[in-house]
């Protein structure tokens, strides 16, 4: 059989790299997370000047399905002026960001990943940085998301200049060949365990 539609690529794509990630044991995943801080500060202290001192908003993600998590970076940079908010989806399948409370989710959504609350959420355009969690990439920043169009129908809605674009993945998670989609929108930068990628800066 001839598998030649850009859908069916992708979601081979995904099937296999999905289970890629969520082979890596709990150690390795914990190491990544530690490692992946430090490529992220790298990116932040580049571009301070888009900041201009005041306090950093970033639009992050909770962790699950083996992706690399940000914990460790929202843990090690709490004592600076960075606030870290979190994926509400809308009825439009858009996504808005909120914070936690009291570090705590209050709520899951119908995917039953942990959610803030709806009130005082955030537009995308208002966060300085924007953490997108990959399923893969290429290094000249295509991205393979899960699948539900939710980041890509987010990112149609920036207006310039609009927040750092940083795709996070584990560095397995870079290869060489993503089918594009007239939808799929580039990214500023990717940021691996091993790795940052400067897609367009
Ligand atoms: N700007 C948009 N407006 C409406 N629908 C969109 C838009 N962008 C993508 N979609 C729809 O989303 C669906 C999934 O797209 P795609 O395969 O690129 O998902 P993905 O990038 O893996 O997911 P995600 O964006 O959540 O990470 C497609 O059917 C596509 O038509
Ligand atoms: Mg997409």
């Amino acid at each position: 059989m001839i598998i030649n539609t850009n859908a069916e690529q992708r979601k081979i794509l995904r099937k296999k790299i999905r289970q890629q990630r969520r082979a890596l044991s709990p150690q390795n995943q914990s190491c990544a997370s530690k490692k992946l801080q430090y490529q992220l500060l790298k990116i932040i202290n580049k571009n301070q000047h888009r900041f201009k001192n005041k306090l950093i908003r970033i639009g992050t993600y909770k962790a699950g399905d083996g992706e690399i998590s940000t914990a460790y970076f929202e843990k090690k940079t709490s004592s600076r002026r960075i606030e870290f908010l979190f994926p509400i989806i809308q009825k439009n399948k858009t996504l808005y960001f909120g914070k936690k409370i009291r570090n705590k989710f209050p709520r899951s959504n119908m995917y039953k990943i942990p959610e803030p609350l709806k009130e005082q959420q955030t537009h995308v355009n208002d966060l300085d940085i924007l953490l997108l969690p990959l399923v893969a990439a290429t290094r000249k920043g295509t991205r393979l998301g899960m699948g539900g169009g939710f980041y890509d129908r987010t990112l149609a809605r920036i207006k310039k200049p609009g927040p750092l674009l940083i795709g996070i993945a584990h560095d397995l998670q870079i290869i060489s060949d993503i089918p594009e989609e007239p939808w799929d929108k580039p990214i500023n930068y990717i940021a691996t365990d091993k790795q940052i990628i400067i897609c367009r800066s």
